[in-house]
């Protein structure tokens, strides 16, 4: 089986999906997932399956135009600090697991259609984003990426700090702004996001990225 590592380089944003749907045991996989991310992250991300109302606006021509994309991940929490990050990190893991299971997603900040029958939020709790699951038609590509240098910084930088680095430039960042900075120092490593749209959920996502490349756990960052 693809590992978590292997999957980074495979992914790349779907938004044309085959109207076929996900297997019981493949969305039995991803709502396992989705216990322990909430559990562990106080979390209330949820599955919505086969919304069809949603997927009759997906011709629009916004940002992204998407075809039978009826299947998402609602990522939402309880509200803090950090729950932005938190709801990045949690998607790309559920994206790489996807990627595992043969399936392909799309995170969605600005041209989702919200449906709000169709999951539950608490008072406490608030919406950021949907991240998008079906099977692709096939049609994606691989994007542009900023060289190295222009987000890796610090001195005598190990193995692993390159090989999370690199998989941190394959992340999805919302419009591929890609607007942060890895920094190397004393045997951690500084995160920061920069000025833009959807720049801590990048972070986050960027994160979980590097934890895996680079073998290293949340108690590399500073
Ligand atoms: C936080 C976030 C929000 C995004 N919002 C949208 C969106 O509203 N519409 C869309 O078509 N793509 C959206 N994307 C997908 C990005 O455009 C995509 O990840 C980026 O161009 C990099 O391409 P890749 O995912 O294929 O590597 C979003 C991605 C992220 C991380």
């Amino acid at each position: 089986m693809m590992t978590l590592k292997e999957a980074i380089s495979k992914r790349h944003s779907v938004r044309r999906y085959l109207d076929v749907p996900i297997e019981e045991e493949k969305v039995q996989r991803l709502n396992e997932i989705i216990d322990v991310l909430n559990k562990s992250l106080d979390l209330h991300i949820q599955l919505v399956l086969n919304d069809r109302a949603v997927s009759t606006k997906n011709g629009k021509p916004k940002y992204g135009s998407f075809e039978n994309a009826y299947n998402y991940f609602v990522l939402a929490g309880k509200k803090c600090k950090d729950l932005n990050e938190k709801l990045g990190y949690a998607g790309e893991c559920l994206a790489l697991n996807a990627v595992i299971l043969g399936l392909g997603t799309c995170f969605v900040g600005m041209s989702y259609t919200n449906n709000k029958d169709k999951y539950v939020l608490e008072k406490d709790e608030s919406l950021d984003l949907m991240l998008y699951v079906g099977y692709s038609n096939g049609t994606e590509h691989a994007r542009k990426s900023k060289p190295y240098e222009d987000v890796a910084k610090g001195e005598n930088a190990p193995a692993w700090f390159i090989d999370g680095v690199e998989a941190a430039l394959l992340a999805p960042t919302a419009m591929n702004q890609q607007k942060f900075t890895l920094e190397y120092i004393d045997g951690r490593v500084k995160a920061k996001y920069g000025l833009g749209v959807f720049t801590k959920t990048d972070l986050g996502i960027v994160k979980y990225n590097f934890e895996i490349a680079s073998g290293k756990d949340s108690s590399i960052w500073y």
